[in-house]
């Protein structure tokens, strides 16, 4: 059976109560297209959104989390917690948490497993930026970056990839079909040695957007988009949805 694409919406540090309404529209939209969908707002949203999503085709998730159970880590949020808010997915490793927080993909690794043990399906983010991609690095760099942020613990679980070129994150610059279809088939060749048993969707994120989604999204072995800026409007997130058919 032919994979069913996520289409999965970051809203980054984006969004107050009054989104809410966005997410219930997205939930209607969801229902009549094929794609899996999930929204990742920031956490003071997770409960508020979990009770408009509820009994709708929309999951939830969070957009990061702490490596550890629980315990003295002021301004940090656990696995657990996502979950008990309602989260059923976490995004890590994300650029954003990698450059601006220079996490370690060993430390995107330990968080890997924190989501394991709440069971929330992670979806690990991996990258170039534009510096190693003009220095011929891509392939080491995405090679190292899976091998490192990718923990035993994922055999036998559930869980998902998105190649995110930095350079194409919120910039506009999207990666040429070339640079997509080879780096998501180093990434799948990659995973099928490693953990043979898996079925990951490996996602595209940076600057998906109406125009290009439905291109971007017949790729060869793109399993979805990880949309930032595009995801905060119903007028721009319900094309891209349509474009997962
Ligand atoms: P963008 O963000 O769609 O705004 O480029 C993508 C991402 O951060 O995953």
């Amino acid at each position: 059976m032919p994979q069913r694409h996520l289409i999965a919406a970051n809203w980054k540090m984006n969004g107050l109560a009054a989104a809410l309404p966005v997410a219930e529209a997205i939930a209607e939209i969801a229902r009549s297209h094929a794609s899996d969908v999930a929204i990742f707002p920031p956490a003071t949203l997770l409960p508020l959104m979990h009770r408009v999503l509820e009994g709708t085709p929309v999951r939830l998730g969070g957009q990061d989390c702490h490596y550890m159970d629980g315990g003295a880590y002021t301004g940090d949020i656990s696995a657990a917690q996502l979950r008990d808010a309602g989260a059923s997915l976490v995004i890590l490793g994300h650029s954003e948490r990698r450059h601006g927080h220079l996490e370690p993909c060993e430390l995107v690794a330990r968080k890997v497993g924190a989501a394991l043990r709440a069971d929330l399906i992670p979806i690990v983010c991996i990258g170039e930026t534009l510096d190693q991609r003009k220095a011929g690095k891509t392939v080491d760099v995405l090679t190292k970056q899976l091998r490192d942020s990718l923990p035993d613990d994922l055999d036998g679980r559930e869980f998902h990839v998105s190649y995110e070129p930095v350079w194409a994150i919120g910039t506009g610059m999207i990666a040429s079909d070339a640079q997509i279809v080879e780096a998501i088939g180093l990434i799948r060749t990659w995973l099928s040695e490693r953990f043979p048993g898996a079925n990951p969707n490996i996602l595209y994120g940076g600057s998906v957007k109406p125009s290009n989604a439905a291109h971007v999204l017949k790729l060869s072995g793109v399993g979805g988009a990880l949309v930032g800026g595009a995801s905060l409007t119903v007028e721009e997130f319900a094309p891209i949805i349509a474009a997962g058919d």
